[in-house]
């Protein structure tokens, strides 16, 4: 087992009702807010009201950016930082899923950058030293970015969507009810990022951390029961609830801990098809997991146990044949997405190897994969985009 830091400064308020915090958890920074939010279901469902009582109740100032996009544009945090100078504004409230919150943490950094080129700072920017405070309420059980300090960024004229340490949230609320209104769509592409997540760091080489390895299956048990009860039961507390309690958890790190890491393959991957193609990440993320599965357990068989122990505990599969349980476990996640309403081709939506190999070197640049689980260039890549049409 390695060494680890557990370093997460984040207050986060769970369950129905957990509103009544909001307005303590802004005052401590002052009285002039920025409102972020998207396209607009926050007031579909009520709580763009719920939270103006609040606010102007409260005596706050609120000045607000909306229609912050699904892969938030650099044009949106650029917006976002001017009305925060423009307002001298002392608290970032993102209220939305994990493009706002990406969004608004991106703004929270970018008001105390001091360069003009706020995509210089995301591409380049380690970890900022400086950022405004950020709360949010999170309406989508998905990214984590509740609960960990980056964020995603998309500039459309370079094709090209960055994550960087921007900020950790002071204060998120998270009320499973905000959920019942998502998409079934939305739902089932918000439980394959959760799960890619856990995925990322399960296929790991580290074999002796035990915790971790046990907090990662059972997050993918727990969103493998509870996906087609919310599908069927929208309402469903419950069903919400432990979707957006591991959403919160699998992004976080936690489930990483003393892990050697892996390089996140397939969001690499996945972050070059929402650059160029403008899909939801989660989607992205269900077509390529089990072909990357596949691929790297035929490049190198040395990691089947990873995948055997993935069948055994995660799906409850048995037998003797090894290789073909290693085989049954991804065929099996395949058609749980597929069961779940994913379109699980690149063909469904529109894509073709049009830009493969500029996607693929983008993916692969500066030897980005070079010490992932298994490692990957660019003609590795290029495969596993094939395998998706
Ligand atoms: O824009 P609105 O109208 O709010 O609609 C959104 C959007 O169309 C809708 N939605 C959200 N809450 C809803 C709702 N619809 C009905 N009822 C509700 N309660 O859902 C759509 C998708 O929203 P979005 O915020 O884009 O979803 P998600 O949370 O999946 O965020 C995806 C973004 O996060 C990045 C992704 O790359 C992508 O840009 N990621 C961020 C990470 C992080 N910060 O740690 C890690 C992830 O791996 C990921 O890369
Ligand atoms: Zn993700």
């Amino acid at each position: 087992m390695l060494n680890y830091t557990h370093d997460i400064p984040t207050k986060v308020y769970f369950g129905k009702g957990s509103i009544t915090h909001l307005e303590e958890a802004l005052r401590q920074f002052g009285t002039n807010v920025l409102l972020g939010y998207g396209g607009g279901s926050i007031k579909k469902i009520g709580l763009y009201n719920e939270i103006m009582k609040i606010l102007n109740d409260g005596g706050f100032r609120v000045t607000e950016l909306s229609g912050i996009e699904p892969n938030p544009r650099i044009e949106s945090v650029a917006k976002g930082v001017e009305l925060c100078k423009e307002n001298k504004i002392d608290v970032v409230l993102a209220v939305g899923g994990g493009s706002t919150i990406d969004c608004c943490k991106a703004i929270c950094s970018g008001y105390y950058y001091e360069g003009d080129d706020l995509w210089y700072m995301v591409k380049h920017v380690k970890g900022p030293k400086k950022s405004l405070p950020l709360v949010d309420i999170l309406t989508i059980s998905a990214t984590g970015s509740d609960f960990d300090g980056g964020g995603v960024i998309t500039n459309l004229e370079t094709n090209e969507k960055l994550g960087a340490s921007f900020t950790y949230p002071s204060v998120s609320i998270l009320d499973p009810t905000y959920t019942f209104s998502v998409s079934a769509y939305q739902t089932a592409a918000g439980s394959a990022d959760i799960m890619s997540h856990i995925m990322e760091g399960y296929f790991s080489r580290t074999e002796d951390s035990e915790l971790a390895d046990g907090i990662a299956e059972t997050i993918l048990k727990t969103v493998i029961r509870n996906l087609p009860i919310a599908l069927k039961e929208p309402d469903n507390y419950s069903a919400r609830a432990n979707l957006m309690h591991c959403e919160s958890v699998a992004c976080s790190g936690i489930p990483e801990y003393g892990k050697q890491s892996t390089g996140w393959s397939c969001h690499a991957m996945e972050h070059e098809l929402s650059a160029y193609y403008d899909i939801t990440h989660g989607v992205g993320l269900a077509i390529l997991t089990p072909r990357w599965m596949r691929y790297i357990l035929k490049k190198d068989p040395s990691c089947e146990w990873r995948f055997v122990r993935f069948a055994k505990n995660v799906w409850g599969l048995e037998g003797n044949d090894e290789h073909e349980l290693a085989l049954s476990g991804i065929a099996i996640l395949e058609k749980f997405f597929k069961d779940n309403g994913i379109p699980m081709t690149l063909g469904e939506l529109n894509i073709d190897e049009t830009h493969f190999r500029a996607m693929a070197d983008h993916a692969c640049e500066g030897g980005r994969l070079a010490n992932a689980f298994v490692p990957l260039e660019s003609d590795d890549v290029m495969e596993i985009y094939k395998d998706c049409l």
